[in-house]
């Protein structure tokens, strides 16, 4: 069994704080320690004894040097991709390197960048779909949707059970970052619950997968390893969300309900902090807001002073202040690619 880490994202809705050589997933927003060491000790508590990370080469001196600073190194792996092609070649490259040797251990396929409340939980709700992944499918965890969210993705989960496992569910349908009409309406429905993420699969049924709907992965990877790392450059470039879970018929969700958050957009980061009586969050402890409403504030060096304004995220950095509309945090990514002197 063994936890794939996909840790070679760029997190460009946390711009300024998370940037092209020091991305999100090691940035400390929480307990000061990077986001890849809260997802791998969660991972080790949920039972995995070997990880493989798999990042890209800008990326893989600051990688080693967190696995390096970590007690259990020795179970860590890292690979690393030439340029960044999105998930689905990243985990073509974990096949890549065990498909022949393992085909019927199980993977599990995780992010880098989440934040988990009750781990115990999550430990369970991953004990769960292990399980349901022996019976050949490729299961992921779902979220119980709260808002319309357009960052996620929507699985429409069936009534029925799957197996002897009680509350793990078929599942019906998978979309990928529907607009906000779309979200709008499955949230009504209440059939649908957020994408987190997670797949968790055999090595062959991931493989079988790959074959069937993303042959032009499948092909070189069954090359083998090194065939596969030459070849990168001509891969697409799509995500496994896109290229397998809205396609796959073998999915299966198993509901969590441990307390999840794709640390993905400064609003999403902003749940995870107090809030004072009129909805603003303040991370840094020189901030004074005054006659300001749900506003975000991130503070660093300087003082930061917010006096009757409303929804703006305010992030200071020590060479950007970065001054936003609260309603646009998912459009940042947009924002940072017209100002890529800047990233
Ligand atoms: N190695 C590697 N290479 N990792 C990558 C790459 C890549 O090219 N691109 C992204 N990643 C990593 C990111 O670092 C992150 O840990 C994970 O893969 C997911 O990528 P994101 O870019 O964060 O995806 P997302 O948040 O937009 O969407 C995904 O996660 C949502 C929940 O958090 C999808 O799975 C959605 O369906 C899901 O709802
Ligand atoms: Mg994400």
């Amino acid at each position: 069994m063994v936890a794939v880490v996909l840790a070679g994202g760029r997190g460009l809705r946390l711009w300024p704080e998370s940037r092209r050589k020091h991305p999100k997933q090691l940035c400390k927003f929480l307990n000061n320690k990077s986001m890849l060491d809260h997802t791998l000790d969660r991972l080790a508590k949920a039972g995995f004894q070997q990880m493989l990370i798999i990042t890209n080469d800008e990326l893989l001196a600051d990688i080693k040097n967190i696995v390096n600073n970590r007690p259990d190194a020795d179970k860590i792996e890292i690979l690393s991709e030439p340029d960044g092609k999105n998930t689905a070649p990243a985990v073509g490259l974990a096949l890549a390197s065990f498909h022949s040797s393992q085909p019927d251990s199980i993977m599990g396929i995780f992010p880098a960048d989440h934040y988990v409340v009750d781990i115990d939980s999550f430990c369970f709700s991953i004990n769960k779909a292990i399980q349901t992944a022996e019976q050949d499918h490729i299961v992921t965890i779902g979220i119980e949707a709260d808002r319309p969210e357009t960052g996620y993705g929507y699985i429409e989960k069936t009534f029925w059970e799957i197996g002897s496992l009680e509350d793990v569910f078929q599942v019906q349908s998978f979309c990928e970052k529907p607009d906000l009409d779309t979200a709008k309406s499955y949230l009504k429905s209440g059939r649908f619950l957020w994408n987190s993420g997670i797949y968790i699969g055999k090595i062959k049924t991931l493989l079988d997968e790959f074959a069937r709907h993303l042959p032009d992965i499948y092909q070189p990877l069954i090359k083998g390893y090194k065939y596969y790392l030459q070849n990168y450059a001509t891969l697409p470039n799509i995500s496994l969300d896109y290229g397998v879970a809205e396609k796959s018929r073998r999915m299966a969700v198993v509901p969590g309900r441990f307390g999840w958050c794709d640390i993905g957009s400064w609003n999403a980061l902003a749940e995870l902090f107090p809030y004072d009586e009129q909805q603003n969050s303040c991370l840094g402890n020189d901030i004074l807001i005054l006659d300001s409403k749900n506003c975000l504030v991130k503070q660093n060096g300087k003082s930061v002073v917010l006096f009757g304004v409303e929804d703006l995220i305010v992030v200071e950095t020590a060479d950007v202040i970065l001054v936003a509309d609260r309603h646009r945090s998912q459009d940042i990514r947009e924002l940072v690619a017209r100002l890529d002197k800047m990233e």
